[in-house]
């Protein structure tokens, strides 16, 4: 059996996350038991959520155990099998974690599942037409329910979910607004994934600018907001919202190293009749095959092109997710390990 190297959980973060709360160690990976499956790992994803497990605090969720290899969706080949679903070459998505190999339970629901790369490359399952791309959709379709005609707004709009909401909202006839980080990635916003508009938040530090420029790319007022971020961008959404708005809440990235989010005007919740939401997409499976059909649909036809950041090797690892904490990501962020 093949040596597997692997990335634990050390410690716990006080405040920031550093590449010290990691530890890198070698394993042999264990002979495989009947129903078990060998995974070797091609890309290793990272995700914001997983800066929220590092935490012992109560949540959604329960904390990353100590000592143990860091939770992680994985796309990968099947090496060697003894259930007689899986076969070796066979394309797996499944949540193998921080390290180069698994031992899957080809038992277990929903562990482990074959994919097809006809038309979809490997490591697409782990942003437009994995988790992320089903995240993007659930709130756009469930919580603000978009109709022709809306004005849409997502934050962080070119990461793994902002990128595939344009595509999303497009098919919807909405008219779609993505806010982002840097003149870079508001041109590939506009250009690339189909937004009518985008704005840089970085020339828009303040509540005050960034509503006026909100005013600017929404003149008929937001409809949806999908929110991913946090603080002062919401702040300045909620005050350009219509009346009966939907508000998705997905993730507060700004927050997840500690910092307070207060918001400054919650009155504008009753005064704008509001709707707002916080979901966690894993806690809608039965949607996730209706999702991702259309994703896959998406891509093929060429109308959903997201990019990837991609670091190399399992060692990277640490460094990669750190960075996409503060944005150094351009599009769906992984590591590549073969
Ligand atoms: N609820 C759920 O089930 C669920 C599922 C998946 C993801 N999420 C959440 O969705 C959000 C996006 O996740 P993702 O995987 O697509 O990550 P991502 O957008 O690919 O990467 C994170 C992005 O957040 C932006 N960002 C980081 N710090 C920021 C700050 N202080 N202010 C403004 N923007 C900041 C950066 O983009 P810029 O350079 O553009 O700022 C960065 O590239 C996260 O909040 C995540 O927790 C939730």
């Amino acid at each position: 059996m093949p040596t597997n190297r692997q990335i634990l959980l050390d410690n716990r973060p006080d405040g920031e996350a550093t590449t010290s709360n990691f530890k890198l160690v070698t394993t042999d990976t264990p002979a495989l038991q009947d129903g078990q499956v060998l995974v070797r790992h091609h890309y290793l994803s990272l995700d914001p959520y997983m800066r929220g497990r590092m935490n012992e605090s109560k949540s959604y969720a329960q904390p990353q155990p100590l000592g143990e290899v860091m939770i992680g969706g994985t796309v990968g080949e099947v090496v060697e099998s003894r259930h007689p679903k899986f076969k070796p070459g066979d394309q797996v998505v499944g949540m193998g974690g921080w390290q180069e190999y698994s031992v899957v339970d080809g038992n277990a629901p929903g562990l482990l599942r074959k994919v097809d790369t006809t038309h979809v490359p490997l490591s697409y399952y782990l942003g437009a037409v994995g988790m992320p791309g089903v995240t993007a959709w659930y709130g756009l379709t469930q919580i603000i329910a978009a109709k022709e005609g809306d004005t849409v707004v997502v934050s962080a709009a070119t990461g793994a979910v902002g990128s595939a909401y344009a595509a999303l909202a497009k098919a919807r006839g909405c008219r779609a607004v993505g806010i982002a980080g840097g003149p870079a990635k508001c041109k590939y916003a506009v250009e690339e994934l189909g937004f009518d508009a985008c704005i840089d938040y970085r020339e828009h530090p303040d509540v005050k600018t960034m509503a006026k420029a909100l005013k600017e790319a929404c003149p008929n007022g937001i409809d949806g907001y999908f929110e991913n971020v946090g603080g002062y961008i919401l702040d300045a959404v909620l005050l350009r919202t219509n009346a009966f708005a939907r508000v998705a809440v997905c993730g507060m990235i700004a927050g997840y190293d500690g910092a307070p989010l207060p918001l400054q005007n919650p009155a504008l919740i009753l005064v704008n009749r509001l709707k707002i939401e916080g979901f966690i997409v894993s806690e809608h499976m039965e949607l996730w095959p209706q999702a991702l059909q259309e994703l896959g649909t998406l891509v093929a036809q060429g109308k959903l092109k997201p990019r990837e950041t991609i670091a190399q090797g399992i060692e990277s690892a640490p460094e990669a997710f750190l960075g996409l904490l503060k944005g150094k990501n351009f599009g769906k962020q992984l590591v590549e390990l073969i």
